[in-house]
């Protein structure tokens, strides 16, 4: 009898652990889906997200939830030497992502100019430095953002003349974006619907330069050119060249000598995420964006990366920036960095 007691009062006592606990988990998942919504709200007013109705709040709230619950496991995993933040993409699906910030347009064939006649003035370089940053050279401007205008192209070739016009001139000027928008449409490039990185560097050279930033700020929209303003140029170049392409070691040259413009493979949602350390993949399966090498490295454990300056603003990556890692395969490099990197000569 006593023993049936103590038995009854065991049990009894587990069920109250058992109940008290499940009750807080219920308690705590409906926490977390408060919190979720919480979290969703302090997030539209960190980024100045505006909803136009309920409708669209709740169907952002559906991907915003997925995005946090994906990047939350994804820390949590660690396994990967990068982590991923909930960000100003966070209530995008990628889709929807690729849509409004890539821009890099693969070119139908390639591009005969480079692959035949392009010669590569640092074919012959030999010694290149362990580490290279353009920055702490001063051949770099702030970070920019493009916005929703799929013109990273126009972003890559700019932060490339920038960073020339820096080694040649001595002065670093922060250039016109919106005049390559606006006004280099006669080829094929097209503003906000893409471009390639060489056309722009060819449009510059025709137009015998490039006018400021100040003079022409950015818009993130495409609008007709304003002839007056490209007429008014703070920086020139005289050409531009192609590094050889599946060349890690040529590109190595190159961004030993001068900031590079790469198209990359910036399609997976990790990318859209990326917060910090050296990014090793997944990328998506295309050329797509446009940004620039500025730099190289080997990380503390050892991961040797390209510094790659970016223009989805600074709270993306690390202040803007990402780190790829590099010398992954002597080819084509991670998300494809090495198939068409290229860079203006002044
Ligand atoms: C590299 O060296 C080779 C052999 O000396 C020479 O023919 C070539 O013109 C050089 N290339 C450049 C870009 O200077």
């Amino acid at each position: 009898m006593a023993l049936t007691l103590k038995n009854n009062l065991i049990f009894a006592a587990v069920l109250v652990v058992v109940l008290s606990c499940a009750s807080q988990a219920w308690s705590r998942s409906l926490n977390e889906l408060a919190s979720m919504n919480e979290r969703h709200e302090m997030w539209m007013a960190k980024y100045g997200r505006v909803y136009k109705d309920n409708a669209e709040k709740e169907m952002r709230f559906k991907t915003f939830k997925a995005n946090v619950e994906y990047i939350e496991a994804f820390n949590r995993a660690g396994n990967k030497p990068y982590k991923l933040a909930i960000n100003e993409f966070a209530d995008l699906t990628n889709e929807e992502f690729q849509e409004s910030r890539n821009g890099y347009k693969r070119p139908y064939s390639s591009n005969p100019k480079s692959s035949e006649m392009s010669s590569f003035k640092y074919e012959n370089v030999t010694a290149v430095p362990s580490t290279m940053d353009w920055r702490t050279k001063g051949a770099v401007t702030p970070i920019k953002d493009q916005g929703q205008c799929g013109c990273c192209w126009a972003f890559s070739a700019v932060a490339a003349v920038e960073g020339i016009t820096k080694l040649s001139t001595g002065k670093l000027i922060s250039l016109s974006e919106q005049e390559l928008v606006d006004c280099d449409t006669s080829g094929e490039d097209q503003g906000c619907n893409g471009g390639l990185m060489g056309d722009a560097f060819e449009f510059i050279i025709q137009n015998k330069g490039l006018t400021t930033e100040a003079n022409y700020p950015y818009e993130a929209t495409d609008g007709s050119c304003n002839k007056a303003k490209s007429a008014s140029h703070a920086a020139q170049i005289t050409g531009y060249e192609d590094v050889p392409s599946k060349n890690e070691a040529a590109l190595l040259k190159a961004v030993a000598n001068q900031p590079v413009s790469v198209a990359i493979d910036a399609g997976g949602s990790d990318f859209q995420f990326y917060s910090s350390g050296v990014f090793t993949g997944d990328c998506g399966t295309d050329l797509d964006h446009g940004v620039t090498a500025v730099g190289y490295g080997t990380s503390d454990d050892g991961t040797k990366y390209w510094l790659v300056k970016n223009s989805w603003g600074s709270s993306w990556g690390e202040n803007g920036y990402i780190r790829m890692q590099r010398d992954i395969d002597a080819k084509e490099g991670l998300c494809d960095i090495a198939m068409q990197p290229s860079y203006p000569s002044a």
